[in-house]
């Protein structure tokens, strides 16, 4: 059994997730900011933590982290003030990545997203751009770190089925359940040759076990 950490426990993937870990057996706590969203953590298998992390310090996240096996990071802003994006989406991420280390949990998994590179080409002007610019200071602090580090790179994501499957190569607008991204990081967690390397997928049809490890070596992202 692994104890694992999620981060924005209540969040559509996070929900997904907790009910994948719980199902094969490990631990998950679901770290959420309101208390009542615990009976939804709760029916999904995994147990409730009540922390708000855009308030939290490094060592009040490390405490939260203590003895855990690994953190996933599935929070998030979710739009709305730019202020408040880089509150959640860099600031307490970063925090969260050395909260981590500090605690001792060598195992970190972000949730990001597929443009997330420097020549995401979003303009200042665009309302995205904070969103963007957020995220990819966040995983470059995670790849800066001396964690055991995966970055998730799903395209859009739906309220579609899950279908087990994804493409690590994906053409064009990339599309992805949320459920298959929940499945991705489940699966990454036990696959160590995914650690190190920037996944950026869609729906597909490769079983997302091989997927993961399908290119492992292969040398992409930001900074790598
Ligand atoms: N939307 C897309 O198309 C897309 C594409 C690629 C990647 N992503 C990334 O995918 C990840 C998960 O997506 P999702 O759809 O599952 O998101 P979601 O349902 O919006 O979940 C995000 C969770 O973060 C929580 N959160 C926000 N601020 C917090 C705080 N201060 N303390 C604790 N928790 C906090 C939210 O809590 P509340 O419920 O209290 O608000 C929410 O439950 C996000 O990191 C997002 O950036 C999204």
């Amino acid at each position: 059994m692994e104890r694992i950490v999620i981060i924005g426990g209540h969040g559509k993937v996070a929900l997904h997730l907790a009910r994948l870990l719980a199902d094969r057996g490990d631990e998950a706590t679901s770290v959420i900011r309101a208390a009542e969203q615990s009976s939804d953590v709760e029916s999904a298998g995994g147990k409730p933590l009540v922390l708000d992390v855009e308030k939290a310090d490094v060592d009040a996240l490390a405490e939260a982290f203590s003895g855990a096996d690994a953190v996933i990071w599935s929070a998030g802003a979710g739009g709305g003030s730019a202020e408040r994006t880089y509150a959640v989406d860099r600031d307490a991420a970063q925090r969260a990545v050395d909260a981590a280390s500090r605690a001792g949990v060598r195992r970190f998994v972000m949730v990001s997203w597929i443009g997330s590179t420097p020549d995401h080409g979003i303009d200042p002007d665009d309302s995205f751009y904070a969103y963007a610019d957020a995220k990819l200071a966040a995983d470059d602090h995670l790849r800066a770190s001396d964690l055991d580090w995966t970055i998730l790179g799903p395209g859009t994501l739906t309220e579609g089925e899950p279908t087990g499957r994804i493409t690590t190569a994906p053409q064009g607008r990339a599309e992805v359940s949320r459920a298959d991204v929940a499945a991705v990081a489940a699966a990454v967690l036990v696959q160590p040759a995914t650690v190190g390397r920037f996944i950026r997928f869609g729906a597909g049809d490769t079983l997302i076990a091989e997927a993961v490890v399908a290119d492992a070596g292969r040398v992409d992202g930001a900074q790598a």
